[in-house]
């Protein structure tokens, strides 16, 4: 079999319409072959690995399946850093860019020099490490309950370097042992639970404890905005992520628990993506 061979067969098994299969097939075949799409023409003519043509096309077939491109890689970029992903874990989205934007513009105009910053809810740890990564006088906690998930984000750190991330293995309902912090951000699950069987096969292949955000698919920013007050500093702002159309019912949830100063930021697709808030600086 030849390196255009086995590329095609790849191709041939990726029918589902949906997915722009040239570029996934490309993604899968630089990361067995180690040969990027570009220069394919270059070595079609090649015999391939016996080996690495059956891990590509295995690759193929459970992508085909319904296993997210990502968790086949078992990396993905975000902010302009590598994360470690794979089952058990959310894979970082470029939505949450936004919220990340919004973090580093607030300690940007806050004038916050070495801000202690949590991050609720933190799975691969993408939004604690790059903060940590771009404010590097930051103090950032990282808190995650799933044993999965804080497996990775434990990695996640390690890998980018970020010795001022601390993750923390801990329930965010249930907050000890924390600092008073300047900014708190949060990516929680926020999916009504009834929505959750409707969601794309391959994002049903994500953790349900990453998505389900219960009945309302409030329930994690109901507990946090209240929660969190007390462990806020006066003039410490708190900017959560937020479902396409929940930005009007997040914005009332921080109002009625005496945030002020409270707007939104939206995604590149024009949804509110984001709403924050401050503590008042007298309480
Ligand atoms: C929507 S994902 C966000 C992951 C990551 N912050 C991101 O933006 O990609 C929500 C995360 O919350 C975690 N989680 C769910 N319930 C939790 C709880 N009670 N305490 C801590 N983490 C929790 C899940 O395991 C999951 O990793």
């Amino acid at each position: 079999m030849t390196v255009q061979q086995a590329y095609q067969a790849g191709l041939a098994i990726l029918t589902d319409a949906k997915q722009p299969r040239f570029q996934q097939a490309g993604l899968l075949f630089e990361h067995v072959f180690g040969i990027s799409r570009s220069r394919l023409p270059i070595v079609f003519s090649k015999p391939a690995d016996e080996k690495k043509a059956d891990e590509f096309l295995s690759l193929c077939r459970q992508l085909q399946a319904g296993t997210p491109l990502q968790y086949l890689l078992g990396h993905w970029g975000f902010y302009g850093l590598d994360f470690m992903v794979g089952p058990g874990v959310l894979i970082p989205q470029p939505d949450t860019e936004v919220l990340v934007e919004t973090a580093l513009e607030l300690i940007k105009h806050s004038h916050l020099h070495c801000p202690v910053v949590y991050d609720l809810c933190s799975g691969s740890g993408c939004i604690a490490v790059t903060i940590g990564k771009q404010i590097p006088q930051s103090k950032v906690y990282a808190l995650e309950l799933s044993d999965q998930a804080f497996q990775y984000l434990k990695k996640n750190i390690k890998k980018n370097a970020a010795a001022n991330v601390t993750p923390l293995h801990q329930n965010v309902l249930t907050p000890n042992g924390l600092p008073s912090a300047d900014l708190i951000l949060s990516n929680p699950p926020y999916i009504p639970t009834g929505d959750l069987a409707g969601l794309p096969s391959d994002v049903r292949q994500e953790p349900v404890m990453a998505l389900d955000g219960g009945a309302d698919g409030l329930s994690f920013y109901k507990e946090i905005l209240r929660l969190y007050f007390n462990l806020l500093k006066p003039g410490g702002w708190l900017a959560v992520e937020i479902g396409y159309n929940q930005g009007t019912k997040v914005a009332q949830l921080f109002q009625n628990n005496h945030y002020c100063k409270i707007q939104m930021r939206k995604d590149f697709g024009g949804n509110n993506r984001v709403v924050f808030g401050q503590k008042p600086l007298e309480t």
